[in-house]
């Protein structure tokens, strides 16, 4: 037997038993007449012991050593003087009496322990050996864990995974394709799924009735840290189901996750809220609703009082910092740059102390103390808290804003606890997106997703003001302020799919050469159909604690979506782009 034990298995009980372990030498100590080793596998570190007077041999091998050699070593369990609580082997170490030197390893670049010392680009270029710490292997492990949780359960409710091809033509979930040139087909392309959609409803019409995939989509979009270009979905779908269903069933996959990876029970059903409850309360469509600070809107209250910030805005809304009016006039200017950098684009921020000398605001002379008392009232504050208050024209735009100031508060108030989970639904999201630039409407969730019934009139009517009012049959699954999972109830009528892509724009000849096999395969007997993806990585960041999905993924990408590892992407030589019939019109800039 190459290893009778893995690193992370001995005990005191097993003291006494002769063993033979395998792994790599993280780090070696001399002390008087003794060497150190500590040797470690995925499993976990073991302490070795050579004493140095046991055999010439033994003591040449032990100083031969140095860090990330493969050893095999044969020797016994003793009990240690001093014992390491950390480390559940911490009560044992191994006396060797015999050591090989398996493979040598050249210096690492960085120390490959839970905490190392190597910078983000030098682990990404070594990712094989970042992979070999504890932290990472716990991440992958997890995301195991999850991916086995998922499919027994899908399984169990009698979902089948089906494959999809990977070469496939454009999906419109939003973001760019990655594309590939064609050889056999000269001058034409396949897209790179950004997700099976168009798949999983064809797989309905073709009547697999419960249908997953834990599947790889590739979008071509700005990086970042919960967002890479490959990333893995948990897809799926279901015929003849409506809303409740849907959510009632994934529920129970999030339940069953949260139960059999995490061992937390939720006994009480997720709280659901609408879309428009979200933005006005959180000023964002993916709540976190682990802490209050809810946004209030507090328009009408401000108007009519010759202060024109507040006159000339749309919205007007405040949320009370609990503690805040500590805070001072530098510490408010501060928050006041945060809000204005381009990345939120709020304008300004207006303030209300509730201090012990009553009131005092950053628009005092437009209000009475009165006033302003009934204002901060109305934004949820009382004695001692801060109120930040934003105005603006237009009122999703500032309810966004003020949502990312209140998140930013959660994180400076230590509100966003990592080990607390708070999911939630959110639902009846607008069906259309109107985009004031192009001039045309974009679907806010995909073309595939079906307008509520009651509004299928206004879907059909050709005025502006009607279309914006039609709300989408979809939702979305959102854990601690990031969206998990999202879906809808689709579409199945091949009119009102080909109305859909008449709105976004789609003329009759475009929709059918690019969708044309989903609104005929809907002629042939769609039945209703409705499905979900959850962002599989996210899911399992999240469970992990962790805001960064890149620590999830074996081999993942960084911002500029390079693998700095393999040097990806790179050149092909013009062969192989004459063989494709392809030629690089890029230019490097001059220097
Ligand atoms: P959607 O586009 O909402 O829906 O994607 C579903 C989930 O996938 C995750 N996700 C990502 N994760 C990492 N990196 C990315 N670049 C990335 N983009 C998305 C998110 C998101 O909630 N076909 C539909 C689903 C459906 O309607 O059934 C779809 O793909 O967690």
């Amino acid at each position: 037997m190459f290893r009778t034990h893995t690193c992370g298995e001995l005990r005191l009980s097993d003291s006494g038993k002769s063993v033979t372990l395998a792994g790599w030498v993280q780090r070696i100590r001399k002390m008087g007449g003794m060497s150190f080793i500590d040797l470690r596998d995925r499993y976990g570190i073991t302490q070795l012991v050579v004493d140095d007077s046991v055999s010439k041999e033994l003591n040449e091998t032990a100083e031969s050593l140095g860090r990330e050699y493969v050893i095999q070593i044969k020797g016994v369990v003793v009990e240690r003087s001093s014992k390491n609580g950390k480390i559940p082997t911490g009560e044992i170490e191994v006396r060797i009496n015999e050591m090989k030197v398996l493979n040598q390893a050249v210096t690492p670049p960085f120390t490959i322990e839970d905490d190392t010392d190597g910078g983000e680009d030098i682990r990404a270029k070594y990712r094989y050996l970042d992979l070999r710490r504890g932290p990472l292997q716990r991440a992958l492990a997890l995301r195991h864990q999850v991916a086995q949780e998922a499919r027994r359960f899908l399984s169990d409710e009698g979902f089948i995974e089906v494959e999809t091809p990977v070469l496939m033509n454009s999906t419109p979930e939003g973001a760019r394709d990655f594309v590939v040139p064609s050889r056999m087909n000269p001058g034409e392309f396949y897209a790179l799924p950004q997700s099976p959609q168009t798949f999983k409803q064809l797989l309905m019409v073709a009547g697999y009735d419960r249908y997953f995939q834990i599947v790889k989509c590739f979008r071509d979009e700005d990086l970042r840290a919960d967002r890479q270009p490959e990333f893995t979905q948990i897809d799926c779908e279901m015929s003849f189901v409506e809303r409740e269903d849907i959510l009632t069933t994934f529920e129970g996959m999030a339940k069953s996750l949260f139960k059999n990876v995490l061992g937390r029970e939720f006994s009480e059903q997720f709280p659901r809220m609408s879309y428009s409850d979200a933005m006005n309360f959180y000023g964002s469509d993916k709540s976190d609703i682990r802490f209050g600070m809810k946004l209030a809107e507090i328009t009408s209250m401000v108007k009519g009082h010759e202060f024109s910030l507040f006159d000339t805005a749309n919205y007007v809304g405040g949320i009370a910092v609990s503690g805040g009016a500590e805070y001072t006039r530098k510490q408010i200017d501060e928050l006041t740059e945060w809000v204005k950098r381009p990345q939120i684009g709020a304008k300004g921020l207006l303030y209300i102390r509730l201090g012990a000398d009553g009131a005092k605001s950053s628009f005092d002379k437009y209000f009475t103390q009165e006033e302003i008392k009934a204002i901060a009232e109305k934004c949820g504050a009382v004695n001692g808290d801060l109120v930040l208050i934003m105005a603006g024209e237009k009122r999703d735009k500032t309810q966004e804003a003020l949502g990312t100031l209140r998140i930013e508060m959660g994180n400076r108030l230590g509100l966003r606890k990592k080990d607390e989970f708070a999911p939630l639904w959110v639902y009846d999201f607008p069906l259309l997106e109107w985009d004031d630039e192009t001039q045309r409407f974009y679907a806010k969730h995909h073309p595939f997703t079906s307008p509520k019934p009651e509004d299928l009139d206004k879907f059909f009517s050709n005025k502006k003001e009607d279309l914006e009012q039609v709300f989408a049959n979809a939702y979305d699954f959102v854990l601690n302020g990031t969206e998990i999972g999202g879906g809808s109830i689709r579409i199945y009528d091949s009119k009102v799919q080909q109305r859909m892509f008449e709105v976004l724009g789609f003329s009759e000849e475009d929709a059918q050469r690019k969708f044309g096999f989903i609104i005929n395969a809907f002629k042939f007997g769609a039945p209703p159909h409705g499905g979900i993806a959850f962002g599989f990585d996210r899911f399992c960041s999240l469970f992990g604690g962790q805001e960064s999905i890149r620590d999830y993924i074996a081999f993942p990408k960084n911002n500029s979506g390079r693998d700095v590892m393999l040097d990806t992407p790179g050149k092909i030589d013009e062969a192989q782009m004459n063989e494709l019939f392809i030629k690089s019109t890029w230019v490097p800039p001059v220097k």
